[in-house]
């Protein structure tokens, strides 16, 4: 089966490429390269020993879009991640943020329905719940205010494929992910940030290093145990396996209504000291940081229900903080070796 993975050369995608590619599919990308490069096709070919199928274009383009599905009717489901995604910028750019995000799925929805394509696996985020009431926060959660044009995009998104799905007369999925972080055991794929990291792993490990002097602190004077804020840390792995099962609940006709929404969490917060203390002690190193104001829009607090994600959808993440960290770590050591 031939499964269409947009945005397969980012972090979450190519990931998902290789657990697809493991599990026997035949695996076609789509990525305009805004954010990634093309090597990462190869790194999935010495990985899994298949080069997947690669396109690059803007699927802001209607008429390439159009032509592609055109070109690709044996596409039996699609996985989107093709979108930008960095919150500060975001805010900073909004247009290019609300234009790119937006006309991109409109196109997708629109030519793959026109070849009859019924599978579609969105990537959304818990930035939908912006800071939930009642942790942890669950899918019926409401969805707030977006904190940024980022999480207004996610949320515009889940709405135009919550009401075209069923007119289509086709399934869709929506994944709300926490905070993937982590890299492939192989360390020959994971998180790329363009320029300086906004996330918080990134920075940690280019800090360790030697890239970056010290790692900043957004605050810590939350209502917290130590002060600084919570996130559910899932590893990227994880993510990608829920990918398939998502895509495999739907071929397999076992949806309970034609558009379902999970969280994607461990269920376990962590702050942003505890995942310094564990990094410190998967690495061996000591970390340089330095407490700071806080950051304009984090929430304090957020962490997964994963109930229906685990019960519904059959999938629970695997991996502990302290694998994350060490992925993580093992990946940017081997960025150093690569980049000499
Ligand atoms: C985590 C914690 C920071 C950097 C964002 C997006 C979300 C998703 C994941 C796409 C926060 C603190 C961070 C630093 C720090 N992306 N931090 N120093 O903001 O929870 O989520 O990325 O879907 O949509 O909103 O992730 O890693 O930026 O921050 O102290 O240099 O680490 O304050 O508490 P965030 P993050």
């Amino acid at each position: 089966m031939k499964i269409l993975v947009t945005g397969g050369t980012g972090y979450i995608g190519s990931h998902t490429v290789v657990e697809l590619q493991q599990k026997g599919y035949d695996v076609v990308i789509i990525d305009d390269l805004s954010n990634s490069t093309k090597d990462v096709i190869y790194s999935i070919e010495k990985i899994t020993g298949i080069l997947p199928e690669f396109h690059q274009f803007d699927l802001c383009d209607e008429k390439l879009t159009k032509e592609f599905f055109d070109q690709n009717k044996d596409i039996t489901g699609v996985i989107h991640f093709a979108a930008y995604k960095a919150v500060g910028e975001s805010v900073e750019q909004p247009l290019k943020y609300y234009n790119n995000n937006i006309v991109s799925l409109l196109n997708i929805l629109k030519w793959m329905n026109e070849v009859q394509i019924k599978n579609f696996v969105f990537s959304s985020s818990c930035t939908v719940y912006g800071q939930p009431d009642i942790l942890p926060v669950d899918e019926s959660s409401p969805v707030k205010t977006p904190l940024s044009p980022y999480g207004h995009t996610k949320q515009i998104c889940e709405d135009i494929i919550q009401n075209t799905v069923t007119i289509f007369g086709s399934r869709s999925i929506l994944l709300r992910y926490f905070n993937p972080i982590g890299a492939h055991e192989s360390a020959l794929i994971g998180e790329l940030p363009n320029g300086t990291p906004n996330n918080l792993v990134p920075f940690i490990t280019q800090t360790a290093i030697g890239k970056r002097e010290h790692l900043r602190v957004f605050g810590n004077d939350y209502n917290t145990p130590d002060g600084t804020c919570i996130r559910d840390y899932i590893h990227v792995v994880d993510i990608a396996k829920a990918h398939i099962t998502a895509l495999e609940r739907m071929q397999s006709n076992k949806t309970k209504s034609d558009c379902e929404v999970f969280n994607l969490g461990t269920g376990n917060g962590f702050t942003v000291l505890e995942v310094i203390r564990a990094f410190e002690k998967v690495s061996g190193e000591k970390l340089k940081y330095k407490i700071v104001d806080r950051r304009p829009g984090d929430i304090e607090k957020v962490w997964a229900n994963t109930d229906l994600a685990n019960k519904v959808l059959g999938w629970k993440a695997e991996k502990n903080l302290d694998e994350m960290m060490l992925s993580s770590w093992n990946w940017e050591k081997y960025l150093k070796v690569k980049n000499k």
